[in-house]
């Protein structure tokens, strides 16, 4: 047997007992006459004493050749502890050890494995399995497969079935690139790793499934950021004869689920926004809600007064930074020269500071006296001692920016709290979305997206001008500014879907090859239907207060797509090559 009782087990009421552990030698503290490490797995951490009055000399000897990360397996007293470490469950007791075996020595490891640890992202990656001893990061593994527990639970309490759909796919349109895998058996075509299940899940509407749902694997090509990794998961569902109402509560109520029964945390009923409220008011259709500090926008009190920046400016835009009108010059300086580097772009920023004796001194005083500025204040509920910050440009890239400054200012004054959450669904984001590079339309959520059902008939006949104001039934769930999942009504109706297809520039032949399938499906009483997905990492990153979803994904990639542990992705060998006849006479054929 090689345990009794795991390392996060024992407590004062076992003293006395004879006990068995084992697990890795976090540290050692050697007195010389005395030592004293800490054992460590999954559930916790034990100290073992080994002594030198005590305990058998060859068995002393051995202990102090211990090196970290040994594997070691002890036999021994519980015994009270003299001086108790009440930071942990096991610190009231402590092992005596009297018998020791070394199951396997280790190597020093390149990092330390400690909560601060010294060891660099890459670093970590390529050593992933000691990095995953850590507690923090086990802790985090953890959770995951106790989220995806409760998601199914309630999904199927609520009467979803989980369906497996392929993986080896025809490309689908998520807005991303596509992970290609050649076929040996059909030389020259090529399978798609699904950037999701969208097509299958609307089939098996069709079917008559009614709900479905599955905790399924994605795949995108795309650049990767702290929120994106080219593999990561998704929480998929599909309903049938369901408004967005219908799917809105179901998911609303699986999000208050997941964080009463993880983080016992009861969330009230989340607010909603319209997509271009949301744009308005906070410059992003994933607005941070936990903090105020609204966009109040100021054309009608800004511009025609002789200042060449607003009054060439399509928006003059502010936002009010409360209590911070004590900002130096420095401290403006330096959030000036911060909105104006290349990430965010702005031409200039200007303050005013709206001082406790009701005096103001801004950076645009030559233009606007107190009168005036007093107006700005009233209109941007500002009071004695706030600061105005303004942005004046184009409506969309002004937007862009103050949004930028608003989430700043946010950090700066420490109002993005921990253990604060705020949900938010954002509604009726536009249908369409016009690329003026590649002068075309493209999908805003995908092209099975379908507009709101009063815009039908605009979509239908309308001009240009139409297109681009026609809005879509899709809605994202957003926490604390991180977009946690998207979904939308769709289309069920061949003869609106072909229309979408023209839109998004395909020609009929095209949409028949790509979406035939779908099409014809729609032919044979395709129910209407909806349905939602949520980033399944970015969920659990975010209940967690953290930004990056890696720690939450047991072997993730780098921000070059590779895997540092397995070295992928990798070249291989030539007859590999040869038996998928990857050559480009084979792959042209195909193409022609
Ligand atoms: P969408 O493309 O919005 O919708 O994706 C849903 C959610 O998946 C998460 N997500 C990602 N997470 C990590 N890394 C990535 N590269 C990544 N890309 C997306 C986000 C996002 O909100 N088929 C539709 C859903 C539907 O219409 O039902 C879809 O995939 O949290």
């Amino acid at each position: 047997m090689y345990r009794t009782h795991h390392c996060g087990e024992l407590r004062i009421e076992q003293v006395g007992q004879t006990v068995t552990l084992s697990g890795w030698v976090q540290k050692s503290r050697d007195k010389g006459f005395m030592m004293w490490t800490d054992l460590r797995d999954r559930y916790g951490i034990t100290q073992l004493i080994f002594s030198e009055e005590k305990s058998d000399a060859a068995l002393f000897e051995l202990a102090r050749s211990l090196g970290r990360e040994f594997v070691i397996q002890v036999s021994g007293k519980v015994i009270e502890r003299t001086s108790k470490n009440p930071n942990i469950p096991t610190g009231d007791i402590e092992i005596e050890v009297s018998e020791l075996k070394v199951l396997n020595p280790a190597k020093l490891p390149p990092f330390t494995i400690e909560e601060d640890t010294d060891g660099g992202d890459d670093l970590r990656m390529k050593y992933r399995y000691l990095d995953l001893r850590r507690g923090s990061v086990q802790n985090n593994i953890i959770f995951r497969s106790q989220l995806s527990l409760e998601v199914r639970k309630y999904l199927s309490g609520e009467g979803f079935i989980e369906v497996e759909t392929p993986n080896l796919i025809k490309s689908t349109p998520e807005g991303a690139r596509d992970f290609i895998v050649p076929s040996r058996m059909n030389p020259g075509q090529f399978y798609a790793l699904p950037q999701s299940p969208q097509t299958f899940k609307q089939i098996l509407m069709i079917s008559g499934l009614d709900k479905y749902f599955q905790i399924v694997k994605c795949f995108r090509d795309e650049d990767l950021r702290a929120d994106r990794q080219p593999e990561f998961t998704q929480i998929d569902c599909e309903m049938s004869f369901v408004t967005q109402e219908d799917i809105l509560n179901t998911f609303e109520g699986l999000t208050k689920h997941v964080f009463k029964t993880l983080k016992g945390i009861g969330l009230p009923d989340f607010p909603r926004m319209y997509y271009d409220d949301a744009l308005r008011l906070y410059g992003s259709d994933k607005p941070d809600l936990r903090f105020g500090m609204q966009f109040t926008e100021l054309n009608d009190l800004a511009k025609d007064k002789g200042f060449i920046v607003f009054d060439s400016a399509e928006l003059v835009v502010g936002i009010v930074a409360e209590g911070q009108a004590e900002y130096t010059r420095k401290q403006i300086d330096q959030l000036t020269d911060w909105v104006k580097r290349p990430q965010i772009g702005a031409r200039g920023l200007v303050y005013v500071k709206y001082n406790q004796d009701g005096s103001f001194k801004s950076s645009v005083g030559k233009f606007f006296d107190d009168e005036a500025l007093k107006a700005w204040a009233e209109k941007m509920g500002a009071k004695p001692g706030d600061l105005m910050l303004i942005l004046a440009g184009e409506t969309d890239k002004t937007r862009k920016q103050l949004n930028e400054l608003r989430l700043e200012m946010g950090r700066r004054m420490g109002l993005m709290k921990e253990g604060d959450f705020k949900p938010l669904w954002v509604l009726d984001f536009p249908l369409l979305e016009w690329d003026e590079e590649a002068e075309r339309f493209h999908a805003m959520h995908h092209p099975f997206t379908s507009p709101k059902k009063e815009d039908i008939p605009r979509m239908l006949n309308g001009d240009f001008q139409t297109m681009k104001s026609l809005r879509a039934d899709a809605y994202d769930l957003v926490i604390n500014g991180a977009e946690i999942g998207g979904g939308s009504i769709r289309i069920h109706d061949r003869e609106l879907q072909a229309k979408n297809f023209t839109l998004l520039g395909f020609t009929d032949e095209e949409a028949e090859n790509q979406f035939g399938f779908l099409m014809g499906a729609f032919e044979y009483g395709a129910p209407p239907h909806g349905g939602i997905a949520f980033g399944f990492d970015r969920l659990c990153a975010v209940m967690n207060g953290q930004s990056s979803i890696r720690d939450f994904i047991a072997f993730p990639k780098n921000n070059q797509g590779r895997d540092m542990m397995i070295d992928a992705p990798a070249a291989v060998d030539k007859e590999q090559l040869d038996e998928l006849k990857l050559d480009l006479q084979h792959i042209e054929e195909e193409i022609e």
